[in-house]
């Protein structure tokens, strides 16, 4: 599969989503190199992949490394994923997502590197305008982080069109999750994800989890999201890969489960996996929560051939759980 064709580079391969990309990749065959400057990520979490250690800014390492080692696509990972903290410094979100992003384009069109599969984000279709939300769903993101990544979707667009770049943007819904072997895990400072807070709130690390509203509109009144395998994130990237060595037509596709699951259905389910009772507390609603936020990923299934193998909530909770059990400090343990 992987062949001599040269190797995946994963741009911000030390990250919980890049980390996993370079998981699955290695298990599947593939030659991998990772590029990261460990501001936010993990050594440990590479695993037995090169590091080339450095700064998305740093145009002439990273044109020493298109130039002297044969890479077949880049997959780019190396960013700010904090929407509340958008708010407060956009210029970060700008700086990083989008100036940083035209460097390494940059550097790879100077050469020759034309397959590109970038990380984006529900966060770029803004307050839905229905429930279950497809490729067409128009996308008017509400904070800078989104519109970070809507940016680069366009100038992706452009460069296509312009130079002949080939790429796939996957726009994620909520990644959970952790490698079934255990060996790498979600681990952020600050963490703001749910999953992990409240199994650390399962752990005693926190006394309780706030949810933040029950007034919503749906049937128990808390938020839904659609949480997505990062296992099987992971081989949707390969998958879009594939694609476009096939000669596929560069694209966007959306990647969620397709079920949605409200925060009390999340405690309940972690409650369930690590047996062990969670106290909860309902405070006010978090500013720029939808009610509702599912994925419509068939297009992802038909013209890839996407499946999910970890799907349901149950699954994603486990492998969390038995990550964080094992590594309650995270990578420090
Ligand atoms: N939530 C709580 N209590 C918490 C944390 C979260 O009730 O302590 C709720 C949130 O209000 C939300 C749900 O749990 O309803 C999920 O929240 P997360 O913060 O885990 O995830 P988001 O849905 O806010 O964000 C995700 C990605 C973002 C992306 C966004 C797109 O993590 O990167 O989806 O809408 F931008």
């Amino acid at each position: 599969m992987s062949e001599s064709q040269g190797a995946v580079l994963v741009v911000g391969g030390a990250g919980y989503i890049g980390s996993h990309c370079l998981h699955e990749l290695r298990s599947q065959g593939f030659e991998t190199l990772c590029y990261d400057n460990l501001s936010e990520g993990h050594r440990q979490a590479i695993g037995p992949t090169e590091l080339i250690e450095g700064d998305l800014g740093d145009e002439a390492k990273l044109d020493k490394l298109f130039s002297e080692r044969p890479i077949r696509a880049v997959f780019h990972f190396a960013a700010n994923c904090y929407v509340g903290e958008s708010c407060e410094d956009p210029q970060k979100y700008y700086f990083n997502n989008v100036r940083q992003t035209l460097g390494l384009l940059r550097s790879m069109l100077r050469n020759d590197v034309k397959r590109f599969i970038f990380s984006s984000t529900a966060a770029t279709f803004g307050n839905p305008v229905k429930d279950v939300i497809d490729e067409t769903h128009p996308q008017d993101p509400i904070n800078p982080y989104g519109r970070s990544k809507l940016m680069v979707e366009w100038i992706l667009r452009d460069y296509h069109t312009a130079y002949g770049l080939d790429y796939v943007a996957l726009r994620y819904f909520n990644a959970a999750g952790a490698a079934e072997d255990g060996s790498i895990g979600e681990d952020h400072d600050p963490e703001t994800h749910l999953i992990p807070l409240v199994i650390q709130a399962a752990m005693g690390k926190r006394p309780d989890i706030k949810i933040f509203g029950d007034d919503y509109p749906t049937p128990d009144g808390t938020c839904i999201r659609d949480y997505i395998h990062i296992i099987d994130l992971a081989s949707a990237h390969i998958l879009g890969l594939e694609y476009l060595e096939k000669g596929g037509e560069s694209t966007a596709f959306n990647l969620g489960n397709g079920k949605g699951y409200s925060v009390k259905e999340v405690i309940d389910t972690v409650e369930r996996v690590t047996e062990r009772p969670i106290a909860r507390e309902v405070v006010g609603r978090r500013a720029g929560d939808p009610p509702v936020l599912v994925a419509d990923y068939r297009r992802a299934a038909e013209t890839l051939g996407w499946a999910q193998r970890f799907g349901d909530l149950e699954t994603i909770v486990r492998t969390a759980w038995q990550w964080h059990s094992a590594h309650p400090e995270g990578y420090a343990d």
